[in-house]
């Protein structure tokens, strides 16, 4: 049931400190500090490429994860799109991991993927909410996400949950590899610790954020833009935007709007910059000021610090709390969620079930 909540969508938004928490409770060994997997003799050090394939905002929880996977264990990794990859004839080396991402499970293109990908002789790895589904059974290493039942055909729990596993994995693949330094291990565990409580202080800006919510609700194109980890979030805020609002939206990386998007700016069109201060956040913040120089209107989702120094003309702001930079994509995932679930509830739309979209898309 929706309980107090008047969408699963937003009971669902509300759950992430929980099932986050669950989630994570089977790969962080909280007494002596070390992560491990489902498998825990599960060999990863022989490892020489990742191959991620997802579709939607599984493959932007995969795409976050290229970039751990790539900085923590200095691993190559390969990202598609499911339909894509089948069609583009892959390169898949002997030896490889394939790993999947699904909050279903029963993914059409994803599950078709997944059989290629075992036909050329790769390990399937599942990061998957469904164990009995077909993705979870086919696979070599089932990676379980417990984020419980998600009825919203918007994806919110499934997704950080899917990123807590991921990061697990991330920290896994870099030890195996030998690529973490005395005592990361414990610092990685210290800090994916601290997510779900972040995710909680995160939620307490919700009435904050259907305040400002008009600033979109009222466009017709909205921008986000992020660098880093905050390039993919940017890309699920629009999906997120975009699936249960229907306003047009669209994700950049902040240093390509000069390579095109900036000529879309006026003050017509709402840019949500997410930028956590750390050490992309000077970039960001110039890219931002570009588009401030335009007349565009900023609505710059940071931390206090980041509002401090950047948020002085921007049309709005939100602030996060502060946080390391593993779990920013975590906790930031909450107000893209919280945004457009105001917009999509000051438009009237139907938010659980948005027009043309099943939860779970079992065609190709
Ligand atoms: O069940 P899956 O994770 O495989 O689903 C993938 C996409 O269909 C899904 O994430 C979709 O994009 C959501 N509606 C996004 O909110």
């Amino acid at each position: 049931s929706k309980g107090n909540h008047r969408h699963y969508m937003l009971k669902e938004i509300y759950e992430q400190p929980i099932v986050v928490a669950q989630t994570l409770r089977s790969y962080l060994q909280r007494m002596d500090e070390t992560i491990t997997l489902p498998i825990p003799e599960f060999e990863l050090s022989g490892i020489k490429r990742v191959t991620i394939v997802a579709c939607g905002t599984s493959f932007y929880a995969g795409m976050v994860a290229k970039y751990w996977f790539e900085q923590f264990a200095r691993v190559p990794v390969d990202l598609d799109v499911a339909s894509e990859f089948r069609y583009r004839a892959p390169v898949m080396e002997a030896g490889g991991l394939a790993l999947f991402i699904s909050q279903s499970g029963e993914t059409a293109d994803t599950l078709a993927a997944l059989r290629h990908a075992r036909s050329e002789g790769q390990t399937i790895a599942v990061v998957c909410n469904v164990p009995t589904s077909s993705m979870a059974r086919e696979a070599d290493l089932l990676l379980p996400t417990h984020a419980g039942p998600e009825i919203g055909v918007a994806s919110t729990k499934a997704f950080t949950c899917q990123l807590a596993v991921l990061a697990a994995l991330a920290a896994n693949l870099a030890r195996a590899k030998g690529q973490l330094k005395p005592g990361e291990e414990r610092q990685i565990v210290r800090h994916l610790g601290e997510a779900p409580a972040a995710i909680n202080a995160a939620l307490a800006y919700d009435e904050a954020i259907e305040a400002m919510a008009g600033v979109v609700a009222t466009a017709r194109d909205v921008l986000y833009l992020g660098r880093g980890t905050d390039y993919p979030l940017a890309l699920e805020g629009a999906l997120k935007l975009k699936e249960i609002s229907y306003i047009h939206a669209e994700g950049y990386a902040a240093g390509e709007m000069k390579h095109g998007p900036i000529a879309l700016i006026d003050d017509a069109v709402p840019v949500v910059v997410i930028a956590p201060s750390g050490p992309l956040f000077d970039k960001t913040v110039s890219n931002m000021q570009e588009v401030q120089a335009r007349g565009g209107r900023v609505v710059l989702i940071s931390d206090y610090d980041g509002i401090q120094a950047a948020g002085e003309g921007c049309v709005a702001t939100i602030t996060m709390p502060k946080v390391h930079p593993l779990i920013a994509p975590l906790v930031y995932a909450v107000p893209i969620q919280l945004l457009a679930y105001h917009v999509a509830v000051a438009k009237g739309t139907d938010v659980d079930q948005p027009r043309n979209l099943a939860k779970s898309v079992t065609v190709e």
